[in-house]
């Protein structure tokens, strides 16, 4: 049975018209996360060409508030969309579209009235991926809002799954499994928003896309990657801003390109391969082949975008420079560093926290001229999602 069945069975008796009216805030910050190996090319409905693993931020983080209401007598999904205070209309769209693609899963979301307030802790155009922060944010809200209106109609006709769910719930009990069936539907969610945002739900490492080698890995959410050998525990990321500004391709068109691309079947069998490298390099702390899976992988999603058509250079003279600085620093110093890219210009530098003093100072003293006005942002690897409640009421 697929997870989609699953979800759909267990809500086949949802009352959606017996609800409310209620209302109520929930509120999440969830990080964004830079890929090892990546994910580029997809088939419907958001379902991915090849498995990707990525590491979950830790500052670079979307906050989102969802104020709802819930009318009875609603018949669509009524949304107030502001981005950093302001009301956004583009994002609203986007927004309302999720919503809509997502209700089949959330049936209460046709009787309901959001307004939703969202903030990124990065700037909008640093290069860092908002669409897996924001929509991880987002699927965190609307999971919990599922879980606050379980708790508020308990008068209702249930099948078996949502009967044990909210009893669940109204018990108060959080046991491993709820939380577990939690962030498996809010990663079900997040991907239906954006393919990338279904690993930002978990912290450390997730892995999204089905894998032979992986227990219990999906084409529909992600898992998190557990356990993560203790030398690849501590991982800063710092993204130098060689080019700021909107994306020159976006990740939908980027994707389409992967259909006609002849090295296509080429590169998702090679992501395969990798996976099952990186599997036992996780495994057993491996930074050495951390490293060559992390540059090969950044290679080959720009040789994709150079060998598509139209083809695109994504980096910049400085992004070259860089990543040649960076290969001769390790050579020279045996430092635990390397680097990845996302599909654009900026660097991100993948390295070991023992070596951060040192590679810090690499940055400042060689790299940092290459970027756009001096700019990077240090970040690491983080603990995921926290829940913000209330507390996202100043948002
Ligand atoms: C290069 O997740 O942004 O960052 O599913 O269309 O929203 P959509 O695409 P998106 O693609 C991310 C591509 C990537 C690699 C990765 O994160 O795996």
């Amino acid at each position: 049975m697929s997870y989609h069945d699953e979800l759909v069975a267990a809500l086949k008796d949802f009352p959606s018209g017996r609800i409310g009216p209620l209302s109520g805030t929930v509120g999440w910050t969830c990080p964004s996360n830079i890929a090892i190996v990546k994910y580029w090319g997809k088939r419907p409905v958001q379902i991915p060409m090849n498995p990707s693993l990525s590491i979950t931020l830790d500052k670079a983080v979307t906050e989102t508030r969802v104020d709802y209401s819930i009318d009875p007598g609603r018949k669509e999904t009524g949304l107030s969309f502001f981005f950093e205070k302001k009301p956004a209309p583009d994002f609203e769209a986007r927004i309302l579209k999720v919503l809509t693609a997502v209700t089949a899963y959330l049936p209460f979301l046709k009787q309901a009235e959001l307004t939703v307030h969202s903030r990124n802790s990065f700037p909008h155009s640093s290069g860092i991926a908002s669409s897996a922060s924001a929509m991880g944010a987002l699927a965190l809200c609307l999971c919990e809002m599922e879980e606050q209106i379980l708790k508020q109609a308990p008068e209702r006709k249930t099948n078996q799954e949502t009967k044990k769910i909210l009893k669940q719930v109204q018990d108060g009990r959080s046991s491993l499994k709820d939380e577990e069936w939690f962030f498996r539907k809010a990663s079900f969610i997040a991907r239906l928003g954006s393919g990338s945002a279904s690993r930002s739900v978990y912290g450390n490492m997730a892995l999204w896309g089905e894998s032979k080698e992986w227990a219990g890995s999906s084409n529909e959410y992600a898992i998190p990657v557990i356990p993560v050998h203790r030398n690849l525990g501590a991982i800063r990321d710092t993204i130098l801003i060689v080019e700021s500004g909107a994306k020159k391709v976006s990740s939908s068109a980027g994707h389409a390109l992967m259909q006609n691309n002849p090295f296509a079947e080429v590169r998702f069998r090679q992501a395969g391969t990798n996976l099952s490298l990186l599997k036992e390099y996780i495994a057993s702390g491996d930074w050495k082949g951390f490293i060559e899976i992390l540059e090969t992988e950044a290679l080959t999603l720009h040789a994709m975008m150079m060998t598509g058509r139209p083809g695109y250079l994504l980096m910049q003279p400085e992004s070259l420079k860089i990543i040649s600085l960076v290969r001769e620093y390790r050579n020279g110093t045996g430092h635990r560093v390397g680097f990845t890219l996302d599909a654009g210009a900026n660097v991100h530098l993948i390295y070991a926290e023992e070596d951060a003093k040192e590679i810090d100072a690499f940055i400042g003293s060689d790299l940092r001229a290459y970027c756009e006005n001096g700019y990077f942002i240090s970040d690491r690897m983080g603990n995921g999602p926290s829940r913000t409640g209330t507390d996202a009421r100043k948002i």
